[in-house]
């Protein structure tokens, strides 16, 4: 049965167009088995060489993301992520209500101001996700870049797993538990209201879906029980279950690196993860965010 989630509704994961058993097979020979085989050396991330870009495409092309280590260091310069994203057709930002007034987020803890109550602008850990799960189908987030400035002094290590994969494991255990995700209302996240006004309104889509356009899988997910209402029916709780049990400690086929400065990701929006960290006085974590409603792409 193919999905019925996206308007064109007839899109079908492009990779299993030669058979699902192959793709799935091809998939998890070609994933890395660590986080170092994602890192490529780069001179200059706003300007990489062609081999470089290469080495980056190849990466997303097994795992849907790469890890890019360059000798910018410390360099504050936010145009970092913005002129590497550009290099793989990145170029519609999400204009996130929180982010600078470039679009592009600097994530950092906010002692004192409003945004120190969201989770990402405070030291505590951030659970399995992707971004933008609770952003409009329109402002759907396909890819995003994290650059680091500065690395906490302790903690604040980054898990990465490929979306793709998540899919796998769901479809392997049980193929109506998949499908089960695929439904439009399958999760909702409920409206925010603040003070009596509703700030945001409830949102509710599938967990994943075929993009319209190329095909592609997107996965909407938070590991987050807070806040959270799946559909109620057995078929999305065991699928839900069965998520946050893989993803609970541990998880096969989970990346695990830290970033240091002048580092960063850049991926199809695939599931990640932060560790809780400790700032010192001389050194607090900075990492720059960009968001995108475009997929990588080799140009
Ligand atoms: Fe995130």
């Amino acid at each position: 049965m193919r999905s019925t989630v996206d308007s064109a509704a007839s899109a079908e994961f492009a990779p299993l167009r030669g058979g699902y058993r192959a793709w799935r097979d091809r998939k998890i020979a070609a994933y890395p088995k660590r986080a170092e085989e994602l890192v490529v050396e780069v001179r200059d991330p706003r300007q990489l060489s062609a081999a470089e870009r290469a080495a980056i495409l190849e990466r997303v092309g097994r795992a849907n993301m790469a890890v890019y280590s360059s000798g910018c260091g410390d360099d504050p310069d936010k145009a970092i992520p913005r002129a590497l994203a550009r290099q793989f057709g990145l170029q519609r930002l999400d204009p996130n209500w929180l982010a600078d007034d470039d679009g592009v987020s600097s994530i950092r803890v906010r002692a004192g101001v409003p945004r120190g109550e969201f989770i990402p602008y405070t030291s505590k850990p951030l659970r399995w996700h992707t971004d933008g799960y609770y952003n409009a189908p329109a402002q759907r987030i396909r890819a995003f870049v994290l650059h680091c400035v500065h690395a906490a002094a302790a903690g604040g290590e980054t898990q990465l797993l490929d979306h793709e994969l998540a899919y796998v494991l769901l479809r392997e255990a049980n193929p109506d538990w998949a499908q089960a995700l695929l439904r439009p209302g399958a999760m909702t996240l409920p409206a925010r209201e603040h003070d009596g006004e509703i700030e945001r309104a409830a949102r509710s889509g599938p967990v994943f879906s075929f993009d319209a356009a190329d095909g592609s899988l997107h996965m909407r997910y938070t590991a987050r029980t807070v806040s959270i209402e799946w559909a109620p029916d057995p078929a999305t709780a065991a699928a839900a279950g069965f998520l946050a049990q893989w993803l609970a400690d541990d998880a096969p086929f989970a990346l695990r690196l830290k970033l240091a400065p002048g580092m960063g990701v850049i991926c199809n929006n695939v599931l990640h993860t932060r560790s809780a960290f400790r700032d010192d006085a001389a050194s607090q974590r900075l990492l720059y965010r960009a968001r995108y409603y475009d997929r990588i792409r080799a140009l």
